[in-house]
Formats: structure tokens, sequence, C-alpha cells
């Protein structure tokens, strides 16, 4: 594959409103938090800003508003250099947007409020079907509808392009998505609501992910959060370390991860090195507070790289 992988992700553009709070409020409560920061987010726009910045040619497929967080988000993509042919406009929705509270554990609580997202069609992803079968891997979410989804999975599967399936926010799935996946990368919640399986242990997450092996995907990586990352598929199961760091806020930790390891994966590396060189980015983005402003780029991905290998 290409040293600048060329990279379409059809999904979701917000804007986050993060509070910083000691700790989660409780119902009917009241509280002083510590600070307030608004930037870019969204899955979908997390994961093409990610790869972005790892130098990645990224096309994005999204629908906002058309109101000043929707200006404000195709400004956001330009100035990351990421293709905006796709970027459409809905007329009567709002923008998304997402109130997210983090403690002082680090802990965050995430509310979605999708607006013109869900208005982003079949139709509309069938319009940039060039965006899909250009580039060598295609990575969707669960923020737009699971119909535009499979729609995307479609194009990418009839071109030969990889898969990668974030099926976050969980959601009741078509087996026919599962079936058009080469990759499903879930966190540890939403493969318990996919699966009906606890994921406690992680003999549990190996059954998780065996029963959602069943239903298609080639590969399932199941992220665990401080405890790292399963790799499973037909014949092999292995669990990837973690990297260990000061965690400060953890929104978007997942988007990184999966933004980097379609990079990775698009410049060649194999399976296993590109999750842990994934792991390795997103630790570090949970280092400081925000978003996709919390994602490193290129030179810092690779300078932590160096420090935290082996
Ligand atoms: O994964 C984090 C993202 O989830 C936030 O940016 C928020 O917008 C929601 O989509």
């Amino acid at each position: 594959m290409s040293p600048s992988p060329k990279i379409c992700v059809v999904g979701s553009s917000n804007i986050d409103l993060i509070s910083k709070v000691p700790r989660l409020p409780k119902l009917g409560e009241t509280m002083m938090g510590h600070a307030f920061h608004m930037g870019y987010g969204g899955k979908g726009a997390n994961q093409a800003v990610m790869a972005a910045k790892l130098g990645a040619q990224v096309a994005m497929v999204t629908k906002s508003g058309n109101d000043v967080f929707g200006a404000d988000t195709l400004k956001n993509y330009q100035a990351q250099g990421i293709d905006t042919t796709w970027v459409f406009f809905d007329e009567k929705a709002a923008s998304g947007v997402a109130p997210i509270f983090v403690d002082d554990n680090a802990q965050n609580f995430i509310v979605i409020i999708p607006g013109a997202n869900m208005a982003l069609s079949p139709a509309d992803v069938q319009k940039a079907s060039s965006a899909i079968t250009n580039a060598s891997l295609l990575i969707c979410q669960l923020e737009v509808p699971v119909e535009s989804t499979l729609e995307a999975f479609r194009i990418a599967n009839a071109a030969g392009v990889t898969t990668i399936l974030n099926p976050a926010p969980a959601a009741p799935l078509p087996d026919e998505l599962l079936q058009l996946s080469d990759i499903i990368a879930p966190n540890e919640t939403e493969t318990e609501q996919l699966t009906g399986l606890s994921v406690t242990t992680i003999e549990d997450a190996e059954k998780a992910a065996r029963a959602l092996l069943q239903r298609g995907p080639r590969t399932v990586i199941l992220t665990l959060g401080e405890r790292g990352a399963l790799l499973v598929d037909a014949t092999s199961v292995e669990h990837i370390a973690p990297i260990k760091v000061k965690a400060v806020d953890p929104t978007g930790a997942g988007d990184s991860f999966i933004g980097s390891l379609a990079v990775f994966l698009g410049e060649g590396l194999e399976l296993r090195s590109a999750i842990r060189r994934a792991n390795a980015v997103a630790a570090l983005s949970v280092t400081t507070i925000g978003t996709q402003t919390s994602f490193p780029n290129r030179g810092e991905a690779d300078e932590f790289w160096e420090r935290v290998r082996d």
C-alpha cells in the first residue's frame, strides 16, 4: 500500500461542548465545574482528522446543518487538508452537538444530539461513491443512519476496498453489514450490547469476540481501554498490551485509535503492529483535554512511539 494511504470516512460531525467537572453529577444536582472547552468532534470527523494528522489523504462524507456550526465544521476539515467535496448541508436539521462531562478521574459521559448527521442518506453516499472506490480503506461508525453505512460498505466491498466498522454507539446491526466488515472494532460496552455477553475478563472478551466473528466480520479488534486490545480472527487470538500514561481526558481516544489504525494498515503494517502503533497514538491523545485538539500530529506520534516501543 501507499506511504500516504487514501482513506474515506463516512460518518458524523459534531461540535463537542466539554465541561471539566470534579466528578460526574448526580440526578438533580447543580455543581461547579473547572473548565469548558468547545471543539470539533463526532466519531466520523475525529477518525478522519486523526488519519489526516498522520499524513493520510482523507475524504470525508458527512452532513452538517446549514448553520454556524456547519460552516465552522467545513472550515475545520479544510484546515486539516481533508477533501470536503462530499460534506453535505441539510436545510432543516441543526448540526450535531455533543455535551460532554469529564471528571477528575478522566472518566467521561457523552450525550449526542445527532441533528443533521441523521439526514445523511444512502443517496448522499451514492453521490460520494468515487471517494469510497478511490480509497484503500473505508471507515464507518454508527452516528449516521445504519442504511447509509450499509450502502457505503456495499460500494467498498464491490470495489475491493478494506472496510473498518467502529460500531459506536452500539445499535442493532444487520447481518449484511457485519458480513461486509473486514474489521470490526468495538469497545467493551459496545461488545456487550452487540453480543449480550458480559466482558469483564480477557477470557470473556475472547468469547464475545468469537460470538461477533460468527456473524461475519473477518477480524475483531476489541478495544479494552487501559487493558489494551484483543485481536481475534478465525484462527488466532492475541492480547495486545496497553501503553500506560497519565490520563486527563479520554474523549475521542477510541477515534484516535481507529483513525490511526487505518493509516498504519494503509501504510502496509501488518495488523498486530498497526494495533500497537494505534494504541500509542490513542494513549498520547488522552494526556490532554479536548477531542481533536488532543490528537498528535505525525511528528509527535512518531517521537512518542520511539520512546514507548518494546
Ligand atoms: O468518540 C468521541 C465523540 O463521540 C465525540 O467527539 C462526540 O462528538 C461523540 O461523537
